[in-house]
């Protein structure tokens, strides 16, 4: 059993338990939103000569790593390990404001950030935000860097302190304290012939609407195949425009899911489901993954047994359980 040193302050941390997970049994929390290993939001830095595991490093950026910074939510130490808080330039936090903030529907709202200081994204990647109290969550980016701001799509989660607070508290005006980009589920423009194959669940639209555009204004020629789903027809979105893409772009085809009963006018069954049954053979396919974990992580397999190459299939997953 490693023992971990904090604060000045020293645990036993168990076998097969990360070092966030170590520190909440013992009444001492770090920020953290994913847990894990994706918003970076969980960094800490090794001290005193001890050393993370290589794997609790992933993600991170080499001059960050090379300085011992980890990621204490998938950090499950071998040995002994100190550690700190970041430094404030780890990641560092710029103000944006909101530019505008409209209801798609009852659930789900898009927020416009107009950031105060030069920031550079691809469409696709994700931003924390971080309120006062400490309280941090991840949200993707569904706009193109030329269109000025950064777009976000927020659904309401009962108890969920950020989602319940961008929506009934933050106005147009007000500024949010913001880190990122992060994340490596973006459009690579090498390949413009290749087929792309994106799947996502709720608000896991808001990548992969800007993959999509950010995809066809780069003119690719490969076919682009969304599938988006959800339980319930509240939580599809955007129905309207993306029918009109279709309609527009000759190589985009569209797909909304519902896997609950009310699903008339909508293809019948979960979204990755009704993706690997219309498209069964995915060799050579480029393939996105956004929106609920388990979701996620089952296509993940699903699509590498498929044909696609693992190199070729991009992921972000965040619980929607504590937003
Ligand atoms: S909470 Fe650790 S990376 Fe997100």
């Amino acid at each position: 059993m490693a023992k971990i040193t904090y604060s000045k302050q020293t645990f036993d941390c168990k076998n097969d338990e990360s070092v966030l997970e170590c520190l909440s049994r013992h009444g001492v929390e770090l920020p953290s939103s994913c847990r894990a290993g994706v918003c970076q939001t969980c960094i800490v830095k090794a001290t005193d000569g001890t050393t993370p595991p290589a794997d609790a490093q992933t993600g991170l950026k080499p001059q960050l790593q090379k300085q011992g910074y980890f990621l204490a939510c998938i950090c499950k130490p071998k040995q002994d390990l100190s550690f700190v808080d970041p430094d404030d330039n780890a990641l560092p936090q710029i103000t944006a404001t909101v530019a505008s903030k409209i209801c798609f529907n009852k659930n789900i709202i898009r927020l416009r950030l107009t950031p105060e200081s030069e920031f550079n994204f691809l469409p696709g990647q994700f931003i924390n935000i971080h309120r006062q109290d400490g309280l941090v969550r991840s949200y993707s980016i569904a706009s193109l860097p030329q269109e000025g701001y950064l777009e976000l799509h927020v659904e309401h989660i009962e108890n969920g302190k950020m989602s319940h607070w961008l929506h009934n508290q933050v106005a147009m005006g007000g500024k949010l304290n913001i880190d990122g980009p992060h994340g490596d589920c973006f459009y690579i423009d090498d390949k413009p012939e290749q087929n792309l194959l994106l799947i996502g669940t709720g608000t896991g639209l808001a990548p992969l609407w800007g993959i999509i555009h950010d995809a066809l204004s780069k003119n690719h020629k490969g076919e682009i195949h969304l599938f988006h789903g959800s339980r319930s027809r509240d939580k599809i979105y955007l129905l309207g425009e993306l029918k009109k893409l279709a309609e527009q772009h000759s190589n985009f085809f569209y797909t909304a899911c519902i896997s609950g009963e009310d699903n008339q006018g909508f293809n019948a069954g979960r979204a990755n489901e009704v993706a690997l049954s219309k498209i069964p053979n995915l060799d050579g396919y480029c393939v996105y993954l956004c929106g609920h974990p388990e979701m996620v992580n089952s296509t993940k397999k699903k699509a590498f047994l498929a044909g696609a190459s693992m190199n070729d299939i991009h992921a972000d997953a965040f619980t929607l359980s504590n937003r």
